[in-house]
């Protein structure tokens, strides 16, 4: 993961870097460090921890050192991969002759190999990484063959195997950064007279609304008031940049007034699903327009079969795809782990169809397992948040779910938006295999039309309800979240904003295959999450429930408006308005979201960005 930043012009770099590595963190904030660049040297700063630790550091060495003042300059967030997180592991990154300062996103998978070989030639390392060996490979490239640093970074790039985008400075050389990008992102704010590098162009919006997204394979050389020099690393070909417009919104990536953006993000949902319903859910004429599909009609209408691949929420939101798609279109449908698909060599071929979920469009795993699905002429469909992401660029169709930037690590937004997505293509697919009545399809039509509304009605009563349950229950150290249908992979989702904020080991299951193991665990210290709406086996749930209670387990039930028979059975009970079951999980998710905020809340934790995770897992 980890976020790289740079900046290369006539401004201060120093308040562009540090302001940028904070927009960063979300990829990753166990270490961070900055180098400033000035006539023939370099200020270097490093430290374990956050970018607030960083800025700390720095103000306490040099509030009066000129020397933090420099127009070059380079940054790097981390996500520990090769090496703990400490000061020597944090980046940038320095070659043994003390020249050459690298940043560096990704894995090198070779560089043992060629970290031997640099020790045989008498090279040491300080720090664990894999950086550090790239580094040297380049110093060593360029002093053995004597060579410009651009033509070095060009021929170690080709010896490597792995994934990576990078700044590098030569310090007898601050005009110019050369940068490339294999498999990570990196994109490129430029200005007329100044160039802005990250992993995403959040940091430098403020700055400019011209991007280049680098591609893989692609390096650029930046000098100062030269025009961007574009290359294949490959063979050096010249290549002819594609300026983009960037429209994004200051104010999707502010937190406003609250507290943090998980909060902020759950409260977004009603705005965000409409958004990803705009222009696609017709109400004047009762269709849904997706090009995507429209545009491969026969593809979707012939699929024997589709394959959803997806990773954490993503993996979750394709589980109830598959319920949908199953359900309403007819469709068998498997859904794999992109880890575990990529991994074993799967059956698949020209004429099957794979659906890739993805709320970044850059996790390595599912971008990997889409490239092995390609490489097999299946046909791969995308469904993203991110636009412009090497995910959305790769495939060969798909849908944007709009839900905005979502900037805490935990997904809340996205993944009702992927749910949304997925509720109008099997409708859309239903329709075009005739295989729900016009009535039915009337019916869920409009009702999709009605959830925000519902989730504005749940958000407003919800909070107080699930606050008091917060308090109940925060000390308990595991929870078990139960459902059944289309709502198992909610029991899933739930479990996992649990454990991911609030570090409390907790479990989702199908409700019934709680006797096949599971219940073993139930006595008066198990907390029991359990959606038991009427439209999803209702009678059979209140069996669990009894089955719970005879064992002691206390019950918190997820239920409808007006329900009795489980709410006199329940320890506590939240409640969701009415709704068919296909659409019930863009209701049942949300006090599910705010339960595992409220008790992370409560206990102090940092909710936005929990410890060992990063928003966007660019490692595989
Ligand atoms: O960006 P993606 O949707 O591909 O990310 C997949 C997972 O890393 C992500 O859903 C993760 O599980 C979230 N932290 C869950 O809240």
């Amino acid at each position: 993961m980890c976020g790289i930043i740079g900046y290369l012009g006539y401004r201060e770099a120093y308040p562009i870097l540090i302001n940028g590595l904070k927009k960063l963190e979300y990829r990753g904030y166990d270490s961070s460090g900055i180098a400033i660049f000035y006539k023939n040297g370099y200020s270097l700063y490093k430290t374990k921890g956050k970018v607030d630790e960083l800025e700390k550091k720095i103000s306490s060495i040099s509030f009066h050192n000129r020397k933090i003042i420099g127009t070059t300059g380079i940054g790097h967030t981390r996500w520990a991969t090769h090496g703990v997180p400490n000061d020597l592991n944090a980046h940038p990154h320095v070659s043994n002759s003390n020249e050459l300062i690298m940043i560096h996103n990704g894995i090198i998978e070779n560089y043992h190999a060629i970290k031997i070989i640099l020790l045989e030639n008498g090279f040491t390392f300080k720090s664990k990484t894999d950086t550090e060996v790239l580094v040297n490979l380049i110093e060593y490239v360029k002093k053995e063959n004597k060579i410009s640093l651009e033509e070095a970074v060009r021929i170690s790039l080709n010896e490597i195997i792995g994934a990576y985008s990078i700044a590098i400075v030569d310090k007898s050389h601050p005009e110019t950064i050369i940068i490339a990008k294999l498999g990570s992102p990196l994109a490129l704010g430029i200005n007329e007279k100044e160039f802005f590098i990250a992993s995403d162009p959040i940091p430098f919006i403020n700055y400019t609304k011209n991007a280049l997204y680098l591609k893989d394979g692609e390096m650029a050389i930046l000098k100062k008031n030269k025009e961007l020099d574009l290359r294949k690393i490959r063979d050096n070909h010249k290549l002819n940049p594609i300026i983009n417009k960037l429209k994004i919104n200051l104010k999707e990536i502010e937190k406003g007034k609250y507290r943090y953006f998980m909060l902020k993000e759950i409260y977004e949902q009603p705005k965000t699903i409409s958004d990803t319903l705009r222009g696609r859910l017709i109400i004047s004429n009762k269709i849904i327009c997706i090009d995507g599909i429209e545009l491969n009609k026969e593809i979707f209408i012939n699929a024997k079969c589709i394959t959803i691949v997806g990773c954490g929420s993503s993996w979750h939101a394709g589980l109830i795809g598959e319920y949908l798609l199953e359900q309403l279109a007819r469709i068998p449908v498997e859904v794999e782990y992109a880890s575990e698909f990529r991994y074993r060599n799967p059956i698949i071929d020209k004429n099957d169809l794979i659906i890739v979920i993805s709320q970044s469009g850059e996790t390595a795993d599912t971008l990997a397992a889409l490239k092995l699905a390609k490489k097999k002429e299946a046909f791969v469909f995308g469904i993203c948040n991110i636009v412009g992401s090497s995910i959305a660029r790769s495939v060969d169709a798909g849908i944007y779910t709009h839900a905005g930037p979502e900037i805490s690590v935990a997904s809340t937004k996205s993944f009702t938006a992927q749910i949304t997505v997925l509720i109008l293509l099997a409708l859309k697919l239903a329709k075009y295999r005739s295989t729900m009545s016009e009535e039915r399809y009337q019916f869920l039509f409009q009702e999709l039309g009605n959830v925000p509304n519902k989730i504005n009605d749940l958000l407003k009563i919800d909070k107080h309800v699930v606050k008091n349950i917060s308090k109940v229950f925060y000390k308990f150290n595991n929870f078990l979240y139960l459902g059944r249908g289309i709502n198992f992979p909610i029991a899933l989702e739930g479990a996992l904003k649990l454990k991911e904020i609030s570090y409390i080991h907790s479990e989702g299951y199908p409700a019934a295959e709680m006797k096949h193991g599971p219940i073993a665990l139930v006595d008066k210290n198990m907390p029991v999450v359990i959606i038991a709406t009427k439209r999803g086996y209702y009678e059979k749930i209140i069996g669990n429930i009894q089955e719970i209670k005879a064992r002691k387990g206390k019950i918190i039930a997820i239920v409808n408006e007006g329900d009795v028979q489980v709410s006199m059975m329940a320890d506590y009970v939240i409640k969701i308005p009415e709704i068919s079951e296909e659409l019930s999980p863009l209701l049942t998710i949300i006090p599910l979201q705010l339960l595992a905020y409220q008790i992370a809340y409560i206990k102090g934790k940092n909710i936005d960005q929990p410890r060992n995770l990063a928003k966007s897992v660019t490692v595989e």
